[in-house]
Formats: C-alpha cells, sequence, structure tokens
C-alpha cells in the first residue's frame, strides 16, 4: 500500500515512489542529443548532474541551462574513450558528492557500410564508441556506487538494432547487442547489492547526429510522412523526451525490482518485427499489390 493516502492527489506518490531528489548522476554524453534530454529531464526531477561530452559548444550550452534553472552540476568537455577524462570526471564527483546513483551511458553512433568494405579501424572505432566506453564508465561506478553504499541504476542507451540484423550496420548492430548481453550479467552479478543494470533501446528518434547518418540529403527518407506511416506502428517519430521518459524511469525507485532488462520506446517497431502498415492496405508483412504493380519483372538477383 502507498504511504500516500488515497485522496492526497498532489502529485506526492510520485514524488515518494521515484525517489529521485538529492540523487547524483553521470550522463555520458550528456549535453547533446539524446543525451540533452535525459539530463535536463534528471534535473528537472531534483538529480544532481554530472556529465560529459566532447562537443564543446554544446557543453557550454547545457552548462548555462543548468545554471539558469539552478542545478547543481559538474560539466566536463571530454572524450568518453579517454580513460583520463573519464577518471577526472569521476573525481569530480567522489569529491563534490561523495556518493553516485545513477549513471547513464548514452554515448554510441554508427555509420554505414558493407561489413566486407570496411577496415579493422573501423571496427575499432565502432567497439571503442559503442561497448568499450560502457566498460570503462560502468567500471568506475560501481565502486563508487558501493561506496555510497546506497545502491544504484545504471542504464545503457542501445538500440532496436542490437535485437534485430541491421545489413550495413553490423558491427554496431554487434556492439550494441554486447552492451544489452552485458548488462543482463552485470545485473545478476550485482542484484544483491541492489545495484541494477538496464537498457533502453531506441528506434528512429531523431537527433542532429543521427540525421547524419547514411544520408547525406537535406531532407532525409526517414521524415517522409509517408514513410513514418508506413514503417512506425504508432505513426510517429520518436522524440527525445520518449527516450529519456523510459531513462527516467528506470533510473527511479519506480523499477525498483527491474534488472537485466531492456526497455524499447520505438513506437511498435520491435514488436512488430517486419510487418509494415501500407498506406492502402493496412498491416502486411510481404509487399502489398498496389506495391507490387510498380514492378513489371523481378529485379535480377
Ligand atoms: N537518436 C536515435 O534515434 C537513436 C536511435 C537508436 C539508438 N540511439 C543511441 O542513442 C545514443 C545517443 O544517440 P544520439 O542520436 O543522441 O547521438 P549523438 O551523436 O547526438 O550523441 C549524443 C551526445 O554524445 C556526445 N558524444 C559522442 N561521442 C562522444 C565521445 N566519444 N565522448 C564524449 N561525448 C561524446 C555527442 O557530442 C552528443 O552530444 C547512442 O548510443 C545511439 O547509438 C539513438
Amino acid at each position: 500500500m502507498s504511504e500516500v493516502d488515497a485522496e492526497d492527489r498532489s502529485g506526492r506518490w510520485w514524488l515518494d515512489r521515484s525517489d529521485l531528489i538529492g540523487k547524483t548522476a553521470i550522463i555520458t554524453g550528456g549535453a547533446g542529443g539524446l543525451g540533452e534530454a535525459i539530463t535536463l529531464d534528471l534535473a528537472s526531477n531534483g538529480v544532481n548532474i554530472a556529465l560529459i561530452d566532447r562537443d564543446e559548444a554544446a557543453t557550454k550550452r547545457i552548462s548555462k541551462e543548468l545554471i539558469s534553472r539552478g542545478v547543481e552540476a559538474i560539466v566536463h568537455t571530454g572524450d568518453v574513450r579517454k580513460s583520463d577524462d573519464l577518471d577526472a570526471l569521476f573525481e569530480a564527483v567522489a569529491d563534490k558528492w561523495k556518493r553516485l546513483d545513477i549513471l547513464v551511458n548514452v554515448v554510441g553512433g554508427t555509420f554505414k557500410g558493407a561489413f566486407t568494405e570496411q577496415s579493422e579501424r573501423a571496427w575499432d572505432a565502432l567497439i571503442r564508441t559503442n561497448l568499450t566506453h560502457v566498460l570503462q564508465a560502468t567500471s568506475r561506478a560501481v565502486p563508487a556506487m558501493r561506496a555510497g553504499g546506497r545502491a544504484g541504476s545504471i542504464i545503457n542507451i542501445t538500440t532496436i538494432e542490437g535485437y534485430r540484423a541491421a545489413p550495413n550496420f553490423a558491427v554496431y548492430s554487434a556492439a550494441k547487442a554486447a552492451v544489452a548481453q552485458f548488462a543482463r550479467s552485470l545485473a545478476i552479478e550485482l542484484a544483491p547489492e541492489g545495484i541494477r543494470v538496464n537498457n533502453v533501446a531506441p528506434d528512429l528518434a531523431p537527433t542532429p547526429n543521427m540525421l547524419g547518418i547514411g544520408s547525406t540529403e537535406a531532407s532525409h527518407p526517414m521524415l517522409n510522412p509517408i514513410n513514418i506511416r508506413t514503417s512506425i506502428p504508432m505513426g510517429r517519430l520518436g522524440t527525445p523526451s520518449d527516450i529519456s521518459n523510459a531513462v527516467i524511469f528506470l533510473a527511479s525507485g519506480l523499477s525498483s525490482y527491474m534488472t537485466g532488462m531492456t526497455l524499447h520506446p520505438d513506437g511498435g517497431t520491435f514488436a512488430s518485427a517486419g510487418w509494415l502498415n501500407w498506406p492502402d492496405e493496412g498491416f502486411s508483412n510481404i509487399l502489398p499489390s498496389s506495391v507490387l504493380q510498380h514492378y513489371t519483372s523481378p529485379p535480377p538477383s
């Protein structure tokens, strides 16, 4: 039973159960894209913020924003792939707050290309950005959470591509799948200490950097309304808030009994697994006749 009186409709239920006020979070890549939304939403829920981001203009912008909101924050410009940069952030958090409750590993990214045409250098870059940085940040966060003695929540931003095939994104897909499996195993190792490890797997929640992937055109095909209606069951693109809502849930006490899991805030694309909502025919997992009629003969195989 909630301790809040059944008649109390003031919102105290949320405050009591979410239990976020006064917590401390580290967000990697917390100044831009999805990271910016996550940082600002954690801050709005009373969480102390520490972030690192390599985009100096973005760190300056978010610093100003956090100051204007009266949020206590540590904002570092740096590269999460560099141990020294991560150490500096974790040390600053230990000095200032002597506790760490939440780690959100946002940094990640990819580029399009056939696996057979990618160099070993390209694989290394993808693995360092999408997998190794998660290991590096997590290995620093766990001792800090233990030292604080108040359990904790670690959240990785993965992607739908870690849970389905992603042709031309094979190494990215493999690295993100590895993060999900790492989280599942670590969740069990840390469960007795109350440190939870979960993932959030977006599909299309356009950010400026993401729109650069796979196309240099100003109007990305992803933004075409017919495409959106056909390929996303809910008929709209995701927004950064759709993703940060899931992160806030996993950071908060509302998910206190969840660990080793992945949330899929994607408008239904992961569940739909190949079913598309065609403009004339509705849902079908094969090409409908209205599309087939445009092809007079099969393409060469
Ligand atoms: N946006 C989407 O639709 C989408 C979909 C699926 C998965 N994702 C995943 O979500 C995460 C964030 O995506 P995004 O679209 O916000 O990307 P983004 O490129 O905008 O990155 C977010 C922030 O991370 C920072 N960053 C990148 N590399 C860094 C590094 N090495 N060190 C420090 N900071 C760094 C960027 O400067 C940026 O401010 C990624 O892990 C991505 O794979 C995003």
